[in-house]
């Protein structure tokens, strides 16, 4: 059977009152994405035709985030039926000819699978016509304040009873609604114009179109995904819960593309991360937004890193700090306490204890000694620091941005170079060493003296 096109509605237009929080709900993130971006991503493996997002008053942000979508605003929060109801003016086109997927923006685990499944289900005639509608159910291990399923033996949903409706037996049944409705287009519009706010929230619920369908003899057809991939996200612990979820298929999908993970449960990783195969990460590793590890590289135990490339064969920490900017070439080692920002470092160059490069760059196999640091701002602005290849930078030096040192260059210990130094030279910048022979006998045999007398 040739499927219609598809449009998706996202409804996104709760503040999300028990997250408590200023931030619109769908904007808080999971693995450093915007729950809103991670259902978008997750409907966009169906190839929808047209993504509309429906946002609450005052939410650019939220608009932001959906872009390139289309938004449509909700002015008043009258409920989940009303949301879908707002998008209809968009969708005139889906309306003759075409499905409708309904999907909550506080549902970010959703899987392109389970969505398949539903597509599938509003395909399937099995003997008789297909059905107009299929609604999306589980069984999660605590149906909280979900809402109850209802459904025949046939497997037809019957209604759905919100959590505020239901009484203290309908509380006990244990299949629940993830929230999304997969329909004809008409037909799931019709009934939304039939709903109405006679309950305890006195909201439109989107989810009385089941009882309405039935009523027409055109019962929706029930599909049962995976618990974990509906999670509603609601407050901060069921976003904690969902982070889990995520964080443990990030890990997976990791180690499965040929990364080892020492200890994964303490891996930490964003959404965005890419680790190329052969990368090894030890235990305690934060991965932040816009991190791209190449093979063979080893992430020693507790780094953190975000918004950097490092490069292939590469040796990290521990204990290092990678900030925005960070570029490494091939073989670079960066070790315990150094902290390197907006700063390339070239092939085989190496920072091996406590420095903070910023603001830089670092040629090939120039060695920055221990203490090392790029004195980049001066209160007011950020200046840069170049370092030539092969140089020497010897221990405890501050570099003075801005500042050039030469190819080849090799710098005195504890030198604080303000100058520029031409290639191959050897600059000193310290305070000359004075040594008096036998002074510190003396010293020491006056004061056993006084201590005497
Ligand atoms: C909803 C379902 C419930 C289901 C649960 C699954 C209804 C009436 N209830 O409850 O059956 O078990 O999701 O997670 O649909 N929204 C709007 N405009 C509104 C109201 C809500 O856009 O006027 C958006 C919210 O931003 C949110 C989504 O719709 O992304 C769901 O709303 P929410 O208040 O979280 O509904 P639940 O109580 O979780
Ligand atoms: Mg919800």
């Amino acid at each position: 059977m040739t499927r219609d096109p598809l449009a998706v509605v996202i409804l996104a237009a709760g503040q999300g009152t028990r997250m408590k929080s200023q931030l619109p709900k769908v904007l808080h993130a999971l693995a450093n994405k915007p729950m809103l971006n991670h259902v978008i991503d997750a409907v966009g493996g169906l190839s929808p035709a047209k993504i509309v997002v429906v946002v609450g008053p005052d939410m650019d942000l939220v608009a932001k985030a959906a872009a390139p979508h289309a938004t449509v605003v909700q002015e008043e929060r009258l409920g989940t039926g009303h949301a879908v109801a707002c998008a209809r003016p968009l969708l005139e086109d889906f309306r003759g000819h075409g499905d409708v997927l309904v999907v909550y923006g506080d549902t970010p685990l959703l899987t392109p699978d389970t969505l398949d499944k539903m597509l599938s289900a509003r395909y399937a005639s099995e003997g008789g016509a297909a059905p107009d509608l299929v609604g999306l159910a589980f069984t999660p291990d605590d149906p909280a304040r979900y809402g109850r399923v209802l459904c025949d033996s046939d497997g037809r949903i019957e209604r759905i009873i919100e959590y505020a409706d239901a009484t203290s037996e309908e509380r006990q049944i244990g299949l629940c609604n993830a929230g999304i409705i997969l329909g004809r287009g008409a037909f799931l519009f019709d009934q939304i114009a039939r709903l109405d706010n006679d309950n305890a929230k006195g909201e439109y619920y989107l989810t009385d179109v089941f009882a309405l369908a039935r009523a027409q003899g055109r019962p929706a057809r029930a599909v049962e995904g995976a618990g974990e991939d509906v999670l509603g996200v609601n407050d901060r612990q069921e976003l904690a819960a969902a982070e889990a979820v995520l964080q443990r298929r990030l890990r997976q999908k990791a180690m499965a593309g040929g990364v080892t993970l020492v200890d994964p449960q303490s891996v930490w990783l964003s959404a965005d991360t890419v680790l190329a195969p052969d990368v090894v990460v030890q235990p305690n590793v934060f991965f932040g937004p816009g991190v791209r590890v190449d093979s063979g590289t080893e992430i020693r135990g507790f780094c953190h890193l975000e918004g950097v490339h490092i490069g292939p064969k590469g040796r990290i920490g521990p204990f290092a700090r990678l900030r925005p900017g960070a570029v490494l070439g091939d073989s670079v080692h960066i070790g315990n306490f150094v902290e390197i920002k907006n700063a390339e470092m070239g092939q085989g160059a190496k920072a091996n204890h406590l420095a903070y490069v910023g603001d830089a760059k670092v040629g090939s196999r120039a060695n920055i000694g221990a203490g090392t640091i790029t004195c980049n701002y001066d209160g007011f602005a950020k200046h840069r620091t170049e370092i030539g290849a092969d140089a020497f930078i010897g221990s405890n030096t501050a570099l003075v941005a801005p500042v050039s040192v030469g190819d080849g260059v090799i710098i005195g210990a504890g030198s604080t170079i303000t100058h520029d130094v031409a290639p191959d030279s050897l600059a000193l910048a310290r305070g000359r060493q004075k040594s008096l022979p036998d002074r510190a006998r003396q010293f020491r045999a006056s004061q056993a003296k006084k201590s005497k007398a």
